[in-house]
Order: C-alpha cells, then sequence, then structure tokens
C-alpha cells in the first residue's frame, strides 16, 4: 500500500472531525485539497473510506479500521520522539558529582530531589575536601563539583548560589556560651579544634584570622565536620564550622553558637565546572537546580 504520512493526518482530522469542510480549517487547507489527499488514500487503499448519506459523512468499515491504525500511529510517533529525546541524553546517561564535605549537608538532599525526575539517569556523588576537588577539576573527572571558593589558577565557570556562614561553635556549658558581645581578641586564650589541611572551613578560618594578627591555639586536627561537633561537644576547645552542618546540635542543644561580633565568616557555596567543558543536558539540568533550589535544602537551625 503506497501511502503517506500526509494522507494519514488528513484522513485522521476527517474522520475525527466527520467533516471535509472543518478538517480543512484544522489542517489549514482548502476543502478541495482535503477530497484530493482523501482521493487518493481511497485510491491507495483499493476501497472507500467514508460514505455519504443525505449532508452527512460516516466511515466505511475500512474507514473505520483506517482510523483505529490512525491512532496507534500517532501514538507510537509520539513515543518514538520521547526515545529520540531521551537518546539525545535528555533524561538518560551518568551524572558524576563531587561535593565538599562540608556542601554535604545540603547536596544530598538536592540531588536526590533532582533524582525523582530522572529514573533512568544513573548518579554518583562523590563527598571530599578541597584540596582532592581541585585535584579532579584539574582532571576533569567530574561533570560538576559544589564547593567554597574556587581557585583562581584554573579556568573555570562558577557560580555563586548560596551563603555559606561560618560560626563559632561550644560546649553548652563553655563559660563563654552566655556571654554576649564577644570580640575575637576574647578568643586568643581558647583552644581550636581544627579542620585537617586542605579543607576550605580551614583556609577561610585561618585567612580570617592571619587578616586581624592573631594567631590561635590549636589541639587537634580532625578531617571531618563532625568529628570536629563531637570533640567540641566533649569539651576540646572551640570549633569553626558552616552553619549548614549544624542543624540537629542547635536544635537539641548540643552545641552553642558563640556571639562573637565579627562572625559569621561569610562564605559563598559555588556550582563549578572547567570552562569549554561541554556540560550533558543531565548535568546542565542539575546546574540549573542547584541555582534555583539549594537553599531550599539548606537546613539552618535558629541560634
Ligand atoms: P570543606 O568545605 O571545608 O569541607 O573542604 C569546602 C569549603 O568550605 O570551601
Amino acid at each position: 500500500m503506497n501511502i503517506t504520512f500526509r494522507q494519514l493526518q488528513v484522513f485522521e482530522a476527517v474522520a475525527r472531525q466527520l467533516s471535509f469542510t472543518q478538517a480543512a480549517q484544522e489542517l489549514h487547507l482548502t476543502q478541495p485539497a482535503v477530497s484530493m489527499q482523501i482521493k487518493q488514500l481511497e485510491e491507495a487503499v483499493g476501497l472507500p473510506l467514508f460514505e455519504q448519506l443525505g449532508k452527512k459523512i460516516y466511515l466505511t468499515l475500512a474507514g473505520q479500521e483506517m482510523f483505529h491504525y490512525c491512532r496507534s500511529i500517532e501514538s507510537q510517533l509520539d513515543e518514538l520522539e520521547t526515545i529520540i529525546q531521551d537518546l539525545k541524553g535528555v533524561r538518560r546517561g551518568h551524572l558524576a558529582i563531587s561535593v565538599a564535605s562540608t556542601a554535604n549537608y545540603f547536596a544530598t538532599g538536592l540531588l536526590a530531589a533532582f533524582a525523582k525526575h530522572y529514573e533512568a539517569v544513573s548518579f554518583s556523588l562523590d563527598v571530599t575536601n578541597r584540596a582532592s576537588l581541585l585535584r579532579q577539576l584539574e582532571n576533569n573527572e567530574k561533570d560538576l563539583v559544589i564547593m567554597g571558593l574556587p581557585p583562581e589558577e584554573l579556568d573555570l565557570v562558577t557560580d555563586a548560589f548560596m551563603e555559606n556562614p561560618l560560626v563559632v561553635i561550644a560546649a553548652p556549658d563553655h563559660p563563654l556560651a552566655k556571654v554576649d558581645g564577644l570580640s575575637i581578641h576574647q578568643l586568643k586564650n581558647e583552644t581550636f579544634v581544627l579542620r585537617e589541611s586542605g579543607s576550605g572551613t580551614r583556609i577561610a578560618m585561618e585567612r580570617f584570622f592571619a587578616e586581624r594578627g592573631l594567631q590561635v591555639q590549636t589541639s587537634m586536627e580532625m578531617s571531618s565536620n563532625e568529628a570536629i561537633k563531637q570533640a567540641v561537644a566533649a569539651g576540646l576547645g572551640l570549633g569553626i564550622v558552616s552553619l549548614h552542618t549544624l542543624a540537629l546540635e542547635l536544635e537539641v542543644r548540643r552545641l552553642v553558637v558563640l556571639k562573637v561580633t565579627e562572625f559569621p565568616i561569610l562564605r559563598h557555596w559555588y556550582v563549578v565546572h572547567r570552562r569549554g567543558k561541554r556540560l550533558s543536558p543531565v548535568a546542565e539540568a542539575f546546574r540549573q537546580f542547584v541555582l534555583d533550589r539549594a537553599p531550599e535544602f539548606a537546613v539552618v537551625a535558629r541560634h
């Protein structure tokens, strides 16, 4: 059977409307053009598809069969279009993300919410400190990186999307816990539990004190925010961490934020990739999701 898509499209409109005039209007054709397409289709099929009784037209048995198959061809074409979109990578593939350990307090929730819309995409989330994020960026290993303080020495596309306030934390029974309006000079004799070197939090803290000509005393170095919080709660000293890591501890008063006048140290979170990198459609969609929605996933308790 030598028939065309155009003929089927015209036939579908006439059969649905049961009117040559209305089908012509819908398809922006003249009525003779519609009649011509139907005539050619009937010739190709070898049977009449419509019959006229009085002023009305009806589908013949062959017309009914043709209408049924037209509909299923149409829905198959829709399906094909979705599959083609998928193959273009809009909703398939793999997304590799790396985030600073501190960013993980909101990044996991963010990724989980995004993943619900992309069931056919597989995800990997690497949680690591700033130093190893730099290595990954240098080697172009990940699709996207979420970090504070992007490095200037690499050619990157960086977009700030949310504030990242760093605060001083103490155990609730610490002598400074109830003091209002502390100056940083009053912290001079306090001992701090530090993040590992290579951590963005640590760099920001050291820079902050150095700019003010202060050298704080340090007791221990720990390689995660969780370890710092445990150590501070256990009375090992003060700590400096992002407010984003503290929702639970502040809620149950396991830790308190000291009221130091020059705090918080205000930093920002950035979504980052190498300039010139071709982001996949999924990666681009996630980048946009981060820019639009991240603050909803960063739980900040009152303090
Ligand atoms: P980090 O966080 O301290 O967990 O490396 C990164 C940053 O705050 O820059």
